[in-house]
């Protein structure tokens, strides 16, 4: 048996990987996107999604703003952006979607930006905030759903701190 410190071993549970994207696309500098590995759905009637954000991201700070945000699934095509550019800058210095080349348009249901080329798109509109240790916890209600292209999710898991292995 091997001992493994908590804190790594979390490491270990694969996660999903979208990009949360948020703020109102028709407001300038006012709308972003952000990879995020821990969302989870968390109710079967009313369909509810939850994914933990850490306060020091732009993208918490429109979505206490807005209180709305869209899940945007991550497949082949998406996972560099993901990785390196949705992933690692922050909305506050740069626009992503630009730095990216990655195509949005307004949401169906909500005023956040959705990604053209995301398999599968969850519009959502925030019901509750928990503040718990260095991440909160943002419940949403799904509001609207729908597919825009085909594409599989990308499944995430971190091997021992250092890398990081992208399986589908
Ligand atoms: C694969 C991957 C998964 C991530 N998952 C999360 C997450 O679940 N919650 C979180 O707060 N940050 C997560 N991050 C980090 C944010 O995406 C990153 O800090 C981002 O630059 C924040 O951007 P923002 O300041 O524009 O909001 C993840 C990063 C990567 C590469």
């Amino acid at each position: 048996m091997e001992n493994l410190d908590p804190v790594y071993a979390l490491n270990e549970i694969p996660h999903p990987t979208v990009i949360v994207t948020v703020g109102n696309y028709g407001e300038n500098g006012r709308y972003n996107g952000m990879t995020a590995a821990w969302i989870s759905r968390v109710s079967w009637d009313p369909p509810m999604v939850m994914v933990s954000i850490s306060p020091k991201r732009y993208t918490w700070k429109l979505i206490k703003e807005y209180r709305e945000f869209a899940v945007n699934i991550v497949s082949e095509k998406l996972k560099e952006a993901a990785i390196e550019i949705f992933g690692k800058l922050s909305g506050r210095d740069v626009d992503k979607f630009a730095e990216s080349k990655v195509k949005v348009v307004k949401g169906r249901s909500i005023d956040a930006p959705v990604i053209l080329d995301a398999p599968i798109v969850i519009e959502c509109k925030v019901e509750n905030i928990v503040e718990t240790g260095d991440h909160y916890i943002i419940i949403g209600r799904a509001v609207d759903a729908y597919r825009n292209v085909e594409g599989k999710p990308i499944l995430w898991y971190r091997r021992k701190p250092y890398s990081i292995g992208v399986e589908l």
